[in-house]
């Protein structure tokens, strides 16, 4: 865990980091955003693709987030793609990761009208058999992961905008009374499980949330098993719901949990300065909304990079959505998250800054450097310290005194260059061992004051 000495006789200047980039950020969080949610009893999710979950991905995947949702591992189409033969191998190799980090994992998801088998789809069932079909299906994903998924997506989307339902294949061939149907399945298969119905622009008092509401009312009523709402939160910039908390707050009056359970924020592409820190603000009025109604479980963005969102292969011309850039640097949304889970981030003090990055990697080496600008500030001594959280070791360095004790790395200014003009920078380089991944550390600069 990082953390910043801010009541020292030092003031912390802290910067954002980007692999081989050099476009520092304003400050850095203290503390990863999962202990944050922790001491807020909040979940802070993810949505991941089990794939990638190694190297710098796998890092933030597993450190900052105490929750996990397979971004498509779970679906029918993923795990049963020819009837009768299944496929587990993502999404056990989700709930393994998660439970090796202490994370929960939330289970997507069950009854949807989208990304189904053909041989589903195409199916000419009766009644009697597509119902089987769904209680047989939910009793063998629920059941493979009884005790270890915690909360379970049931059913996917049943509205429409205007708050009837959506024509799919099992509204056409159940009615409505498919719902209830697969909750009461579900809760049999793992009777411990969070059971939720998740639907999408359903985040603001409107039509569609309305019908969600006057649903779970009557689930609840006629004694169906239901624990929560999960509102995915696929968000457009500058169209933040303003009732967001007073609806959150109306299904948990029911009785009811609720959910963020897929938050990004999109923009036109490129991004600019200008919409990622508005998109920061946005970020943090959702989670904001969720840290004030007690019934709300957390928040799960969907996707913690823009190198692995769906927005722009959805919606092309968009992006940008989510709290990292495609190089895993922190983006303005990632501070205000972690502002709004309670965590401190220490504000510039002038406008000095440290810059990481990896210049030069082979397979066993690599060699670093750090590069220290002032712009409007200046220094006439530092030291730049970091954290390795993957077992590299530095073996020699230049343009710095460096010390490595366990995993913390000091460097300090030599004879020579503890002074940083205004406008002006001092780069040092060290050069490093590695193994297995080389996640870029969080840096801080200090000064003497
Ligand atoms: C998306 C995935 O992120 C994409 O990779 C996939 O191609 C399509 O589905 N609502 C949901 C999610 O409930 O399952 C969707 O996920 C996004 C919209």
């Amino acid at each position: 865990m990082r953390s910043l000495r801010t009541g020292s006789a030092l003031a912390s200047l802290v910067t954002g980091l980007a692999l081989l980039g050099t476009a520092p950020a304003a400050h850095a969080a203290d503390t990863p955003l999962r202990d944050l949610a922790d001491a807020k009893g909040k979940v802070i999710g993810t949505a991941v693709t089990g794939s990638k979950l190694t190297g710098t991905y796998g890092d933030i995947a597993g450190g900052q987030f105490n929750a996990l949702t397979p971004g498509n591992a779970m679906k029918w189409g993923s795990v049963e793609p020819v009837r009768g033969t299944f496929d587990w191998a993502e999404a056990d190799r989700i709930v393994d990761f998660a439970e090796a980090h202490g994370q929960q994992v939330r289970g997507h998801t069950l009854v949807w009208h989208s990304q189904n088998p053909n041989w589903l789809t195409n199916g000419n069932w009766t009644p009697a058999q597509l119902r089987q079909l769904m209680t047989d299906h939910i009793a063998t994903e629920v059941g493979r992961y009884k005790g270890r998924v915690a909360t379970w997506d049931v059913v996917n989307e049943p509205f429409n905008e205007d708050g009837t339902y959506r024509q799919t294949l099992w509204y056409n061939g159940l009615g409505t009374d498919y719902i209830a149907q697969a909750l009461t399945a579900a809760r049999a298969a793992d009777p411990s499980a969070k059971l939720y119905i998740n639907d999408y622009n359903v985040e603001g008092i409107n039509a569609k949330s309305t019908a969600l509401y006057n649903l779970v009312r009557s689930l609840k009523e006629r004694g169906v098993p239901i624990d929560g709402v999960g509102l995915q939160a696929h968000l457009i910039l500058g169209q933040v719901p303003s009732t967001l908390q007073q609806n959150i707050q109306r299904f948990a009056d029911l009785g009811l949990d609720v959910a963020i359970t897929e938050l990004d924020i999109r923009m036109r592409t490129p991004s600019d300065s200008a919409r990622l820190a508005q998109q920061a603000a946005e970020y943090r009025q959702v989670v904001n909304a969720c840290v004030a109604v007690s019934r709300c479980h957390g928040v799960t963005v969907w996707g913690f990079t823009d190198s692995d969102s769906w927005i722009p292969e959805t919606f092309p011309g968009e992006g940008a959505a989510t709290p990292y850039d495609e190089n895993y640097a922190p983006k303005p949304a990632y501070y205000a998250i972690a502002e709004a889970l309670g965590g401190t981030t220490t504000p510039p003090t002038g406008a000095c800054t440290a810059t990481y990055s990896v210049v030069n990697q082979w397979n066993t080496g690599f060699t670093g450097q750090v590069r220290i600008a002032c712009e409007g500030a200046s220094l006439s001594s530092w030291r730049v310290n970091w954290s390795y959280g993957a077992g590299q070791r530095i073996s020699q360095a230049w343009n710095a005194d460096c010390t490595q004790s366990g995993t913390a790395v000091r460097c300090a200014h030599a004879s020579y260059n503890g002074t940083v003009p205004d406008g002006g920078s001092v780069t040092f380089g060290f050069n490093a061992s590695w193994s297995g991944s080389n996640p870029v550390p969080t840096v801080t600069l200090d000064r003497e004051i």
